[in-house]
């Protein structure tokens, strides 16, 4: 099965990290939004969009992207990690699956090292994230991904 994964990492690389731990397990290529190549998504299994919770949001660069370049029907999945919540993060990217006709196999999230404005001067908060049992979990979420039908 092919699967790539579009995504946008910035703050501490903890989406990045996520990705990583995932494409270890075989057959994901990650795909840096940011990057401007003209990218084919069509010979895809399944696409994952990921990103880092950014004022309660994916980056914007990503449901862009998800705009340009998903083809219609195509199953599709989404990672994010975040400093304290998840929230309604997922929303816009729901919202993009739906205007392309995509099955939505499933999200996951965890936390994130998170520093960003004054947490800085607190040492910042979810410090370790991800962590192992983060990571495992992301694992448990992709081998479950893997096997649903789409
Ligand atoms: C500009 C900015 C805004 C953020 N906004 C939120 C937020 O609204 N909610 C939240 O839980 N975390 C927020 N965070 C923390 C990030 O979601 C968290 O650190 C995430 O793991 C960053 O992912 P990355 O390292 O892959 O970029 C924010 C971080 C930055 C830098």
């Amino acid at each position: 099965m092919k699967i790539a994964i579009c995504y946008y990492s910035r703050h501490h690389g903890n989406t990045r990290k996520v990705l990583e731990a995932l494409a270890g397990e075989g057959e994901a290529d990650l795909i840096d939004v940011t990057t401007r190549q003209a990218v084919r998504l069509e010979g895809y299994d399944r696409i994952g969009f990921a990103s880092g919770v950014y004022y309660g949001k994916f980056h914007p660069s990503v449901p862009a992207f998800a705009r340009q370049y998903l083809p219609e029907g195509k199953p599709v999945f989404f990672l994010c990690t975040y400093g304290a919540s998840r929230g309604k993060s997922l929303r816009e990217m729901e919202a993009v699956a739906r205007e392309k006709y995509c099955p939505v196999l499933g999200a996951f999230g965890c936390r994130g090292y998170d520093t960003f404005g004054p947490l800085k001067l607190v040492g910042g908060i979810a410090k370790g994230h991800p962590n192992g049992r983060d990571l495992e979990n992301a694992r448990k979420f992709w081998r479950q991904m893997k096997d649903s039908l789409g």
